[in-house]
């Protein structure tokens, strides 16, 4: 790190060519419409919480800030691509950061971190902002004005703006430093997570390390299936919500044990798929209820917060009916499975989240990014009515999901056997409580990847599998969270350390220390002895 005080004059530390004389990057079938690169000196920006987890706060930054736009052949789409250059101490590598939700990219917010650590760091909308007038997270980019698909916006998010922005960003990298990056990375989580995977099939060459967490595969079936819970809970009548908070504690704590020792934790992908909590067991319970209410924050919008007051409450058949179906997920009237439910020890809180309004009745808020999936992606109808939504309907709705988006969203695109030939190293952790995208999908994905090329081992000379027991989606829930998974995924690629396990580590409310040294799969954590908040207490099996 360099301790010298700020200076006020920076002058040009690269042999390349300096910020404000950088020119537009060549783009095969694409036009640059615009660059613009101008110094950014002593930047600072709060941390600020996203969908992925807190973007980190940034002070003192001193870089190149690139904003390049451009157009495909033959398409009337206008793509940012933003570079951010450290001015000083780049440390040789490239970073590009991949979007979440329905967006490509989160622009500025995630760039300031990494570049705070050396690297030179990009992010594209792929369009989808639609030249900076919406929210790409509405869904509105992904019909046109005369209500068919933009087929040209779909392709972008699916995986042609990964490409664009490794493209444009490694050419500005080489003018800037006069250098090519020694290293290129991928570092992404959820929608992110899947843009890495899409960049391992489509682009093997483009990034030597690619960190994919909670990657959104299956992306045609699990999204849909994140609207399952509101479909349940509105034509079953909706229940406060701290009835799932009950749920949760009993399901946690019935299935923690089968992975051999109580700690809190469901901690094997075998104790999560033999985990077979019946819900009808809470039923004549009382609990107390404290329910969610909704708060205008400033920064975030509208958010739940507990309501002020409690009352006493008696679990019925029919809220262990909703249960059921959260747990049991989509399936058809005559009992065809459409996807997996709600992992057992997830947090039902965001695909259930129900709130009392002022008026004393409930509302289901559903997970937007679902919600706007399913009108502007599946159904391609902004006029559809989400709350009036029927089991059959879903079923409908789910269907077309999969035959419309199928050809261009699902897994069959993310074949990895061009990666695995470049040499490249992808690695994934996934939280065993994700409460967006089930653990399920992503080991039925890797177990289908260790058939295709040869078994767990051959796989793990490239490709490596981390889950997370107790760990939610991207960050957080109740169990230990990697620790430096990107700093795991550079000494692999860079020093050929490949990491057998992953450090991961919590401080929960009550300020105990909770360790865990992740397994690479399918081992699994088994608990010997000692400590069971200790990483030493627990091998991998
Ligand atoms: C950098 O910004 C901080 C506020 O974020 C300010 O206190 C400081 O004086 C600035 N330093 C320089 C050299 O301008
Ligand atoms: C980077 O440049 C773009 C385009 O000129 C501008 O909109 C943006 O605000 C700049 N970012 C920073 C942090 O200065
Ligand atoms: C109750 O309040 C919500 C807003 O908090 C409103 O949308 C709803 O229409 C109200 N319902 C009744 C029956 O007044």
């Amino acid at each position: 790190m360099n301790m010298e005080p700020a200076q006020v004059n920076f002058g040009q530390q690269y042999m390349g060519t300096p910020c404000a004389q950088l020119v537009a990057p060549v783009l095969p079938e694409a036009e640059i419409l615009k660059i613009e690169a101008a110094e950014v000196h002593n930047y600072s920006f709060p941390t600020i919480p996203i969908f992925q987890g807190p973007a980190p706060a940034v002070s003192a930054l001193d870089f190149c800030n690139v904003t390049v736009s451009l157009r495909h052949s033959g398409a009337d789409d206008t793509v940012y691509v933003n570079v951010w250059l450290p001015l000083r101490d780049w440390n040789g590598r490239y970073q590009a950061i991949g979007g979440g939700g329905l967006a490509a990219g989160f622009g500025d917010l995630l760039l300031g971190g990494q570049v705070a650590h050396g690297y030179a760091a990009s992010s594209t909308d792929g369009g989808l902002t639609l030249d900076n007038t919406i929210d790409p997270m509405s869904g509105l980019w992904a019909l046109k004005e005369d209500g068919t698909p933009n087929d040209v916006l779909h392709l972008n998010l699916a995986w042609r703006s990964i490409h664009d922005m490794a493209v444009v960003s490694k050419d500005v990298i080489k003018q800037f430093y006069g250098s090519d990056p020694s290293y290129s990375y991928w570092q992404g989580c959820s929608q992110g997570g899947r843009q890495g995977y899409a960049a391992a099939a489509k682009y093997p060459h483009d990034f030597d390390g690619i960190l994919a967490t909670a990657p959104a595969i299956d992306i045609t079936e699990f999204v849909p299936a994140d609207y399952w819970p509101p479909v349940v809970l509105r034509n079953a009548g909706i229940p406060p919500s701290c009835i799932f908070e009950e749920y949760q504690k009993s399901i946690i704590a019935e299935c923690d044990p089968l992975d051999g020792v109580t700690d809190g934790l469901i901690s094997t992908h075998e104790s999560l798929e033999s985990c077979k909590f019946d819900p009808d067991t809470l039923v004549g319970k009382t609990i107390s209820c404290g329910e969610g209410c909704q708060e205008l924050d400033p920064v975030i919008g509208w958010k739940k917060v507990p309501c002020k007051k409690t009352s006493d409450l008696t679990l019925t058949s029919a809220h262990a009916d909703i249960i059921r179906e959260i747990l049991r997920g989509p399936h058809t009237a005559d009992g065809k499975q459409l996807w997996y439910g709600l992992a057992p020890g997830a947090d039902f809180d965001v695909t259930a989240s129900v709130i009392l309004t002022e008026n004393d009745t409930r509302e289901v808020v559903p997970f937007m990014v679902a919600e706007n999936f399913l009108k502007y992606l599946a159904l391609q109808d902004p006029e559809y009515d989400m709350t009036k939504m029927t089991h059959e309907d879903y079923v409908k709705a789910h269907e077309l999901s999969i035959t419309r988006l199928g050809p261009l969203w699902g897994n069959q695109e993310l074949d990895l056997t061009g990666f695995k030939q470049s040499g490249g190293k992808l690695l994934t952790w996934f939280g065993l409580a994700d409460q967006y995208i089930t653990p399920f999908g992503m080991m039925r994905y890797r177990e289908g990847i260790q058939t295709k090329f040869g078994g767990a081992d051959a796989v793990d000379e490239w490709y490596r599998l981390f889950f997370a027991p107790g760990a939610g989606h991207c960050f957080g829930g109740h169990g230990p969270n990697p620790v430096d998974p990107l700093g795991a995924l550079v000494s692999w690629v860079e020093e050929g350390k490949a990491p057998d396990v992953l450090p991961a580590a919590r401080t929960t409310e009550a300020g105990v220390e909770i360790t865990r040294d992740l397994c690479r799969f399918p081992k699994k954590l088994t608990y010997t002895n000692g400590d069971v908040n200790e990483a030493a207490s627990f091998t991998c099996q």
